[in-house]
Parts: structure tokens; sequence; C-alpha cells
């Protein structure tokens, strides 16, 4: 083989390997070399000669066995290599180098690169400029809801060809140089959904061509509904302002409507106009109503003069038994109490309390509308020093999507509904130091009434 002839297409060749390579004189010229040692090695070099970083004799010495293996070439760089060199014709010798294997990444970032780029808290994506994904972290595929080798490789449209383009996470114009930072972005996978936020940025090569690019994103989901619950709270407590507002205006011309028909009723009466007196009997029963309306508004926004007393549970239960039972055999519905004289002791307002049950077991009276029950029990949680008192029905049960907004006010699925019975029971009963927690799957629901007792 005449070198020479071939040094072209040899160079070629030698320009596809993945790892610098070099062919050079018997007095350390270089004769022929790929662009990855020009880019990577050349540099380092004293003179642009092989003999300022390879030891002359060492090689020598070793060469007469064909070949030898230099362990560590430590260059002016930061990389350190091992190299195998081998004589060619006419006094020129090959020197294929490696990157030295413990000293891949010779600085701490980059020889934790791998780690920290799988350990971060990110999802991270890295594009080749075909915009194919090179890399892509263990959290970026499990928002993505894939594995890692079914993207490698494809493009984000390849990948996930169904999903319309505006919602790629790595998006066509990115390689174009459009950037994005802290851009809000939403995305399903799994039947969970993902609100992230994400940057991105264009990498270049040490010659400042594009390398590609990367994506980066984090997982926002949590802090965005948060962000929602503090608005609702904010609306929440407004409605209840002006709940409370109202309710005075409308309480004080009610009573003395209320007390002018009591009187035209009676003269009605006397003056024996029977069927008059019947309208302002139903005037009155509406007017009663409102006022109930508007009692609820005052409880919901500030309780009134609260009498927090030691109260007995058990009395408590026992005095609104017939008035549940009386609404329940309407609706042929079967109430079982199995608290009786089991319940302890707590600090609370006996009125506001019944208020509580009361409400919660004609929820789970209406709930089943006709033919079922509605059971209370109890449990003790005697650690936490609680008492969960639970009222069961076998009613229609809560579908999941109305489920977080059955506390608010107003919020009733009941064309007579007011929607305050369960946003009154809640103030009423976190006043107390205690919560409300409700269960419902499917068919039936509990609510769990957990207070604090005495000992
Ligand atoms: N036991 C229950 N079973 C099914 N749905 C219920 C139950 N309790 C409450 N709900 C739902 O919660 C909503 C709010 O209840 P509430 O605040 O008491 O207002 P209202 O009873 O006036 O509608 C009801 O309209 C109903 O949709
Ligand atoms: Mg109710």
């Amino acid at each position: 083989m005449d070198f020479k002839l071939c040094e072209q297409s040899f160079t070629r060749v030698i320009n596809l390997f993945p790892q610098p390579i070099v062919v050079f004189n018997q007095v350390g010229e270089i004769v022929c070399s790929n662009s990855l040692f020009n880019h990577e090695i050349r540099d380092s070099l004293e003179d642009d000669n092989l003999f300022s970083i390879i030891n002359t004799e060492e090689m020598l010495t070793n060469l007469s066995q064909g070949g030898y293996y230099f362990k560590e070439l430590k260059l002016n760089r930061d990389k350190m290599y091992t190299a195998s060199l081998y004589p060619l014709e006419s006094n020129q010798f090959i020197l294929i180098f490696n990157i030295h294997p413990t000293t891949q990444f010779a600085s701490i970032s980059r020889q934790y690169a791998t780690q920290i780029f799988n350990d971060i808290n990110s999802g991270l994506i890295v594009i080749d400029p075909y915009s194919r994904v090179i890399e892509i972290n263990r959290m970026a595929c499990a928002v993505l809801g894939i594995e890692k080798n079914e993207i490698i490789g494809k493009t984000f449209w390849e990948a996930f060809p169904d999903i319309p383009e505006e919602n790629y996470i790595v998006s066509r114009s990115l390689i174009n140089g459009v950037t994005e930072t802290n851009k809000a972005f939403s995305w399903t996978s799994g039947g969970k959904s993902f609100e992230l936020l994400l940057d991105s940025h264009l990498l270049y090569d040490s010659a400042g061509g594009l390398a590609g690019a990367y994506v980066i994103f984090k997982d926002v989901s949590d802090l965005r509904s948060i962000d929602e619950k503090i608005q609702r709270s904010d609306r929440l407590s407004m409605i209840g302002q002006i709940a409370a507002g109202t309710a005075h205006e409308i309480r004080n011309p009610l009573t003395s409507i209320r007390g002018f028909l009591q009187i035209l009723g009676q003269s009605l009466e006397s003056s024996g106009f029977e069927k008059e007196k019947g309208y302002v009997d139903l005037m009155l029963v509406e007017i009663k109503r409102i006022n109930s309306l508007v009692d609820q508004f005052l409880l919901l926004s500030k309780p009134r003069d609260v009498q927090y007393k030691l109260v007995d549970l058990n009395e408590v239960l026992a005095e609104i038994m017939p008035i549940i039972q009386n609404e329940a055999i309407l609706y042929n519905v079967e109430v079982v109490n199995k608290t009786e004289g089991k319940l302890p002791k707590i600090i609370g307002d006996s009125e506001l309390l019944k208020q509580v049950f009361l409400n919660i077991c004609k929820n789970g009276v209406e709930a089943i509308g006709k033919n079922g029950t509605v059971t209370i029990d109890y449990e003790y949680k005697v650690r936490e020093k609680k008492v969960m008192i639970n009222i069961h029905d076998t009613g229609s049960g809560i579908p999941p999507y109305i489920l977080d907004r059955i506390f608010d006010p107003f919020f009733t699925t009941k064309e007579e509904g007011t929607g305050l019975g369960l946003s009154v029971c809640q103030r009423i009963i976190q006043d107390l130091g205690g919560s409300i927690r409700v269960n419902s799957k499917g068919f039936g629901t509990v609510f769990h009434i957990i207070l604090p007792y005495l000992k």
C-alpha cells in the first residue's frame, strides 16, 4: 500500500472513529490526524510534535512487541487518555486515544453528571440537532409516562404521534432557537395531569456549532392546587362577610313583617276571612324559612353567642333523635343509633352540636330518598383523645367530582337546598378543635365527625 496515495481516503476513514487518532513520523511530526484529535489533543502538543507528550524511549523499547499501550497520557487538559500505538510502514506510527476510564469526567460536576441528571427533582430532556431525544432522565420519563428506551433516538412527534403539536414539551422550533423560560405547561399521562414549568436552552459545542438543546421542567402541580385553594378560601371568606352583612339587614325588617302579619292573621280570622287567613299563614311559614336561612348565614360568618360548656354528647344525640326519626319516617328510613351511653363529654355548645348532627343526618335521609338506613356509630381514638362519630347512610353516595365542594357555602345539588348545612357544620366543628371527614365510594356515604374529648 502506498500510504501517500491513500492518505485522503485514510483521513476520511479515521474521521469516522469516535476517538482521537493521529499518524506521525519517526521525529514526531504529524502526518495525518482525524478531527477529534485536532479538536481535543492537538492544542496540548508542543511545536505540534507528538514526542512532547509521549516518551520516545518508552515507545521505542516496547514497539518491538508489535504495539504499545500507554496507560496514562496526561495532556494539558482536564482529560486523561490511554492510547495504543502501532507501527506503520515507512517509519510512521499510528496512535489511537481513548479517554482514561477513571478520569472520564475530569471535573466533579462531570464526574457526577449522570447521577445528578437522574437525581434532580426536575425533568430533563436533551435532544440532538435533529430534535431526536438523546438523553432523558427518570423524572421526565415518569411525567411523560414512558420508558427511556421508547423515546431515545426519536423526536417528540415520532414518540407521541397522537398529541397535538402545541403540546410537545420539546417543540419543533426549539432547535431553531426558539427557547422558553418559565413556560407553564400541562401534561396528562396515565390519568394524572401535571402542571409543569418549563425552560429550554440550546447547546453549543466548543467550536461554537449547534450541538443540540435541552428542556428542563419542574412539576408544579401541587403549587397550582394550593394556589387554587387559597383563591377559593379568599372567595369563601368574602361570601361569608357578605352573608353576615346581608343577614342583619334582612332580619330586622323581617321581624316587623312577621309581627304585622300575625296581627293581620288574627284580624282576618276574627272577621271570618278564612281563605285570606290561610294565605297569611303561608306567608308566615315562608318567613320562618327565610329566618332560618338568615340564622345559618350568621352562623357561617360568625357563630352567635357561643355557649361553651361541658356537654354530654349522649344527651345531644338523644335530644335530636326524635326530630330525625320524625323526618326519617316520612321517607321510610330507619335510623339506628349505636352510640347510646357510649359517648364522652366534650367542651362545646350543645345547641350548635345538635345542629351539626341534625344537618348531617338530614342530608343522609335526603340522600336515601326512600327506604334505607342511617346508622350512627362511634370510635375512640384514645391516644389522640378524640372521639369519632360516624353517620352512615345507604343513599346515593357523593360523586367524586363534587366531593371537595360539598363544604362550600351555597353548594347544593338539591332543588330546595341552601347549600349551607355542611359549611355551617364544618365551621362549628372546627371551632371546637375537631374536623369533619367524608367518605363516599359509589354507594352510600359516611360522615366522620372527630372531636377532642375530656378525660
Ligand atoms: N349524605 C350525603 N349523601 C349524598 N350527598 C350529600 C350528602 N351530604 C351532603 N351531600 C351533598 O352535599 C351538598 C351540600 O350539602 P349541604 O351543605 O347540607 O346543603 P344542602 O343539604 O342544602 O344541599 C348536597 O346538596 C349534596 O349534594
Ligand atoms: Mg343539608
